[in-house]
């Protein structure tokens, strides 16, 4: 029988918003065991003293790229990069090549995911054919082959006719619908926010309208239709108090932001590094300031990556011409960590709250909490160790990382998914 007992740890219950000293203890891949003192008999033991023991982290937005764009990233790489994050559970967008916008893309992606053995891998499926905005897909089709949610994410549905039939279908089919929330006629020829750096810089812009139109119509939608609405990457002030008035009013929207929006600024652009050429662009400081708030009254309810990896020959080129996207799996926790729990933001249980249970529940899982008889998903985390961003030990294929050089504290060292340790950095495990 596998055994393994995870000794001596902080675990961290976001479901009941509690710390507390236990052992768990992991049997047959499941969690079979969570208390004090636990004695087993004969069984392998991770010593995880003065860590936090946290239910796997999802990531409810990640580009795996396969099938189609393998030279960025497959599912292999970037289910190792998820490990190496600390996170057990992703949600991978459908802007692949096909789309994954029928039944045997969604098919394919849940097998390969087994194959690779390492992560849950929950595909999102398409809302519209191919993405183009104009016929919906076979909802139901997708959700029966394992769609968790459906999105045209990477492209906007300008047409609101097609959103509003297109949240009517995936309400009645009982999926959320991600919007990925950009006005295409205003968006259209920018590369970074639209403002004073843009205008310093001589780059064209990107309103913070662009987005916040889109986030307001897409509110009213979900209103008139009932549907569940979840905002991608929100990244303006703006949006940000459109979100909190819907959801005082009750329309059932709920609301993502990544960690460079809550971590960088347009000024980060000024060296024309195009690992910061993304989409939505980075906004301002007082956007940060807003998002920051927004995480720490409940206004966001996730953090998630939009892990983008692109090649290093299509980001090597001139600013206006890179793909918009970059890697976040191997930074995100040490971004929370460093930028949101130490200084107060985020207590360490609100933050774990919005890498598991609040996506989980968003996404309709049932993961996110260390309960006796689920999967033993587990991360362990050590609050005092710091590291500088090194893209070159990334497991990603992808290196277009803005935080390369940055000291990042609070980092995963060991991650556990369905009882295997996948991913161990620098724990002792005693047979
Ligand atoms: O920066 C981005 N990259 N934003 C998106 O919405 C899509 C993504 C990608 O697929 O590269
Ligand atoms: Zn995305």
């Amino acid at each position: 029988m596998h055994k393994l007992l995870v000794k001596g740890g902080q675990v961290i219950d976001p479901w009941a918003g509690k710390i507390f000293t236990a052992d768990v203890l992991i049997v047959e891949g499941k969690i079979a065991a969570v208390g004090r003192g636990l004695e087993p008999g004969e069984c392998a033991v991770l010593n995880v003293n003065g860590k936090l023991v946290a239910p796997g982290l999802i990531d409810m937005h990640v580009h795996f790229r396969e099938p189609g764009f393998e030279a960025k990233e497959t599912i292999a790489t970037g289910s190792q990069a998820a490990v190496r994050g600390g996170f057990t559970a992703v949600a991978c967008m459908p802007n692949t090549d096909p789309v994954a916008d029928n039944r045997s893309v969604i098919s394919y992606i849940k097998a390969r995911a087994k194959e690779v053995g390492l992560v849950k891998v929950y595909p999102v499926g398409a809302l519209t054919r191919g993405s183009r905005g104009e016929e919906l897909t076979e909802m139901a089709d997708l959700k029966e082959a394992g769609a968790v949610a459906l999105s045209d994410d990477g492209r906007p549905v300008a047409s609101a006719a097609v959103m509003r039939r297109a949240m009517q279908y995936a309400r009645m089919v009982g999926l959320p619908v991600i919007s990925h929330c950009e006005e295409p006629a205003l968006s259209a020829g920018g590369v970074m926010h639209e403002g004073y750096m843009s205008t310093v810089l001589g780059l064209p812009g990107i309103p913070a309208a662009a987005e916040e139109i889109m986030v307001a119509r897409d509110i009213i939608l979900s209103e008139y239709t009932g549907c569940h609405l979840h905002i991608a990457h929100v990244s303006t002030a703006g949006s940000v108090r459109l979100l909190r008035d819907a959801k005082a009013r009750g329309i059932p929207v709920t609301a993502e932001v990544t960690p460079h929006h809550f971590t960088l600024t347009d000024r980060a652009v000024a060296d024309y590094d195009t690992s910061t050429k993304v989409n939505p662009p980075l906004r301002t400081e007082e956007d940060v300031a807003a998002l920051k708030e927004a995480l720490a009254d409940g206004t966001i309810d996730v953090i998630a990556t939009d892990h983008a990896p692109h090649t290093l020959e299509e980001k090597d080129v001139e600013y206006p011409l890179a793909p918009f996207g970059l890697v976040g799996l191997e930074t995100a926790l040490g971004l929370v960590w460093t930028e949101l729990v130490i200084p107060g933001v985020l207590s360490p249980v609100e933050a774990i709250r919005k890498l598991t249970v609040n996506p989980a529940r968003i996404l309709g899982l049932e993961e996110g909490v260390l309960r006796v008889g689920a999967d033993a998903d587990i991360t362990i985390i050590d609050p005092e160790l710091t590291e500088v961003v090194d893209p070159d030990t990334f497991a990603s294929k992808g290196r277009n990382t803005p935080f390369a050089g940055r000291r990042l504290k609070g980092l995963p060292v060991a991650t556990i998914a369905r009882g295997r340790l996948v991913y161990n950095r620098n724990l002792a495990v005693i047979a």
